[in-house]
């Protein structure tokens, strides 16, 4: 029960490896915040874990000022960030190379956690255990394909983001690192056809590119974070955990 009495805020907490990361703190005996674009279902998840629920857009810098403001009367400090909100690096319809596309994963996959990061260290400062998760992608290192250019570039720029910031949030005992999952179940937001053929797709190509030879489970990554998180990695901060069942490995 290392994450015992620590207030913890995850974004993304609304499905998938966000939910999973809520599940498992909530065991672990954390007290919960989650944050998502998408209401109902998060809150969902948040009754079902005893969890408090901010609907917050990571792109919108105000709503995240809204929520420190909102953990601070509540609670005077943060003891963990998990940014876990992403967007997906499925191909669009406006293709490969879509401008918008590209701003846009930029805004939440990058530009989402800085803005988390900068507005939640006053509050991570107060607390005797800060630490702060970031989950990249192994498409920050490698070009997994089909992906749109800008998932695999804004998962990089947060992977760098990640050590510089675990590099300055240190003057005040802030350990920051992130999570790279590999190929996971696949992300929400996509049409149903389009979820049944990246499904397909991922079940044919990790046999040859997987040495463990399957799609990873949410909660195997929901392990690492939960350890980047604790106390458990008291002297661990700038480093990156790839959760890709040998993936880039090879
Ligand atoms: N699924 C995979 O194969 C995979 C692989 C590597 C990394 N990841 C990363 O893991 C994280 C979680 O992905 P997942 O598989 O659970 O996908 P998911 O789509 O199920 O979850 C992503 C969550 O982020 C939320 N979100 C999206 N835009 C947002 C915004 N602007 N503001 C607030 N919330 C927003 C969504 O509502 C959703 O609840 C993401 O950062 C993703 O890039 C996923």
């Amino acid at each position: 029960m290392s994450l015992t009495g620590m207030v913890c805020l995850i974004t993304g907490g609304s499905g998938g490896l966000g939910a999973a990361i809520g599940d498992l703190f909530a065991r672990e005996g954390a007290i919960i915040h989650l944050a998502d674009l998408s209401d109902a279902p998060g809150r969902a998840v948040a009754e079902r874990i005893g969890a408090g629920f901010h609907r917050l857009d990571v792109t919108d810098e105000s709503a995240w000022m809204r929520a420190m403001d909102a953990i601070d009367a509540e609670h005077g400090r943060l003891d963990v960030l998990v940014n876990c909100a992403g967007a997906s690096g499925i191909i669009g319809d406006g293709g490969l190379l879509d401008t918008s596309r590209w701003h846009t994963l930029f805004a939440i996959n990058a530009t989402g956690p800085f803005f988390g990061m900068k507005h939640a260290w006053p509050l991570l400062r107060r607390s005797s255990a800060p630490s702060v998760v970031n989950v990249t992608s192994i498409s920050a290192a490698v070009a997994v394909t089909p992906a749109h250019p800008a998932y695999g570039a804004s998962k990089a720029a947060l992977s760098s983001l990640s050590r510089i910031m675990a590099v300055e949030m240190a003057q005040d005992g802030i350990r920051v690192n992130s999570v790279a999952p590999g190929i996971l179940p696949v992300m929400s937001g996509l049409a149903d056809d389009a979820a049944e053929r990246a499904t397909a797709h991922r079940e044919s190509v990790v046999r040859t590119t997987v040495p463990l030879e399957r799609v990873g489970d949410h909660l195997e990554v929901a392990a690492a974070v939960r350890f980047l998180a604790s106390p458990d990695s008291s002297y661990v901060t700038g480093t990156e955990l790839r959760v890709d069942g040998g993936f880039t490995a090879r």
